[in-house]
């Protein structure tokens, strides 16, 4: 076992195509003949400063992002971005609406409000955060200096499946952290999305940020300039010395995308892999998803066996498998398989087979 690669479930930092990986390591102690690896490299260098200006190039191409929009590689984690987004965009009225449909939507909601009136426009707390809000259920103000929401929960396995309706000149805020590139999104109709890099993009340690330029330039007079997106923009990222290494791998995976066809490439194949399991699950008499059908994330199943004793034997058998990172989050336990683009499907196979066998010894 201990060359061979496993399935790794794991919800972030999660598993990266293997041939990325390979050609990270062949490249690791000298990248394209400059002698030295990305890791050792000036980022104001020639070889770096193409590797950087590629990978933009790249990004926005496969990501299909409008010429007003900027991408910006920053540090910090998607975490930074709940206050960052607030600095920046709570000025124009002092107000913000959130959608409470998770711990990281409650997370940037109390980071938001130490800035300006954060209000919940919707909340999904009283059913354990198992469905997402209807369109009609958004309190969304037009006073609000944007909109918040998170489009892919990644504990609680809920993803939108449509963009929400915003008043006319409400910005829409969205932490793509956890399905940034599984799919195709109109970036027209946001304001600012955002993502960790570490589930479908990179290594942790940069974060995506895609914000329309003109929304920048109106920070809190307090705001650090790190944490300003004016000067993000004015240094392209390089205001200090960015996450070169990250960059760089995130370079690396979007040639991998590419050759999938994209993010459409990735749309064909991720919900057919998502629904293999949801099928599997709600046929089987041992495992239930609790999380209502039009809202499931086709990144994050999750699921349990209604017996906690069980679940952690799940967790356990399945790690001697050949798997790892099944189990639930601490918060709300049972069992998680996060599927993102680098999880073939044989790997989703591979654990319907282990979930089968387990149902009929311990069924
Ligand atoms: C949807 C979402 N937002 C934010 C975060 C926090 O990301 P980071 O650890 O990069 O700050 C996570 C991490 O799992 C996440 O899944």
């Amino acid at each position: 076992m201990a060359n061979e690669r496993i399935y790794n479930f794991s919800a972030g930092p999660s598993m990266l195509p293997l041939e990325v990986l390979e050609k990270a390591g062949s490249e690791i102690t000298n990248f394209g003949g400059s002698g030295m690896s990305v890791m050792e490299m000036s980022h104001r260098s020639k070889v770096f400063l193409s590797i950087f200006e590629e990978t933009k190039a790249d990004f926005k191409r496969l990501f299909h992002v409008p010429d007003e929009y900027e991408v910006l590689f920053l540090g910090g984690g998607a975490t930074l971005q709940f206050a960052m987004t607030a600095m920046n965009l709570i000025t124009r009225t002092g107000k913000a609406d959130y959608a409470i449909t998770g711990n990281f939507a409650k997370k940037a909601y109390e980071e938001g409000s130490k800035y300006g009136e954060c209000r919940i426009a919707a909340s999904t707390a009283d059913c354990n955060h198992t469905r997402i809000p209807k369109q009609d259920e958004l309190k969304i103000g037009s006073d609000a200096s944007y909109f918040y929401y998170t489009a892919n929960n990644t504990i609680y396995g809920t993803e939108w499946n449509y963009t929400p309706v915003v008043p006319e000149n409400v910005p829409i805020v969205c932490d793509m952290s956890s399905d940034i590139l599984s799919r195709p999104v109109d970036v027209s109709k946001y304001g600012i999305i955002f993502a960790g890099a570490q589930k479908n993009m990179a290594p942790a340690g940069v974060t995506v940020v895609i914000i329309r330029k003109d929304l920048a330039g109106n920070a809190l007079p307090y705001t650090p300039i790190m944490l300003d997106y004016a000067a993000m923009i004015k240094g392209d990222s390089m205001h200090n010395t960015p996450p070169c290494w990250n960059i760089y791998m995130l370079g690396l995976v979007l040639k991998w995308l590419e050759k999938q066809g994209g993010v459409e490439g990735m749309q064909a194949v991720k919900h057919g892999k998502a629904q293999l399991l949801y099928d599997f699950i709600d046929n089987s008499k041992l495992y239930k998803c609790a999380v209502q059908p039009d809202s499931r994330s086709d990144m994050n199943v999750v699921f349990t066996t209604g017996d906690a004793e069980l679940d952690k034997k799940f967790a356990a058998e399945s790690s001697k498998a050949g798997m790892s990172n099944l189990n639930g989050h601490r918060s709300v336990g049972g069992m998680r398989a996060s599927i993102y683009n680098a999880m073939p499907i044989e790997g989703v196979k591979y654990l319907i087979e282990f979930m089968k066998k387990f149902e009929t010894e311990n069924g």
